[in-house]
């Protein structure tokens, strides 16, 4: 069966002001949607049509099966790890989590703020949970936890299509926009309940 573009998990005109419906018209309608399409081209009548998501992205050699592969699950996840009314702290298990982890949600801010600001070209940045417990990560291109034995609690997209439209060349804007309005830390507590 092929792979289908799923639904945004609100309304595109639901994060404005600060992520507009023109960056979700882009970035969900045309970049995600164009991963999707050329996933299922490339899988098209071999092996992997019969595979999950997942199945693929762990099994795949680089190259573009594992890149388009890999682009529809980060984009999926992507569009949970921000809601209407999102930012601020998180509170419960992830609360304590980031403390245990890197001191206080403050510092833990400022050291993701700082690795998302750094990423050099294209890749995203992550709070993943792996065997020493919480750790930011950094991949390039399409590459994600998933690959690395690690489980995924949020991600920002920092390719540049996610934020040019709205914030130009200005990648620090966003990501202090991202954190304060828009970063869902329920999608976050729900991944690390499941990991
Ligand atoms: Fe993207």
């Amino acid at each position: 069966m092929a792979f289908e573009l799923p639904p945004l998990p609100y309304r595109k005109d639901a994060l404005a002001p600060h992520m507009s419906e023109q960056t979700l018209d882009f970035h969900y309608g045309k970049h995600h949607q164009t991963y999707v399409d050329t996933l299922n081209k490339l899988v098209d009548g071999t092996d992997n049509a019969h595979k999950s998501l997942e199945e693929i992205i762990l099994s795949a050699e680089p190259g573009p099966v594992f890149n388009n592969a890999a682009q529809t699950w980060n984009h999926t996840f992507f569009w949970s790890c921000m809601t209407p009314g999102g930012g601020g702290d998180p509170d419960g298990d992830v609360s304590t989590a980031l403390e245990q982890s890197f001191g206080s949600v403050d510092d833990f801010k400022q050291a993701f703020t700082d690795q998302a600001k750094t990423l050099f070209g294209s890749g995203w940045t992550w709070l993943a949970k792996g065997d020493d417990g919480l750790e930011i990560l950094q991949t390039k291109d399409a590459d994600l936890p998933l690959k690395h034995g690690k489980t995924a609690l949020l991600t920002l997209d920092v390719w540049e299509h996610a934020y040019y439209l709205d914030f130009q060349n200005a990648r620090p804007a966003y990501i202090e926009t991202w954190l304060e309005n828009l970063v869902n830390w329920e999608f976050a507590a729900s991944n690390l309940a499941k990991s």
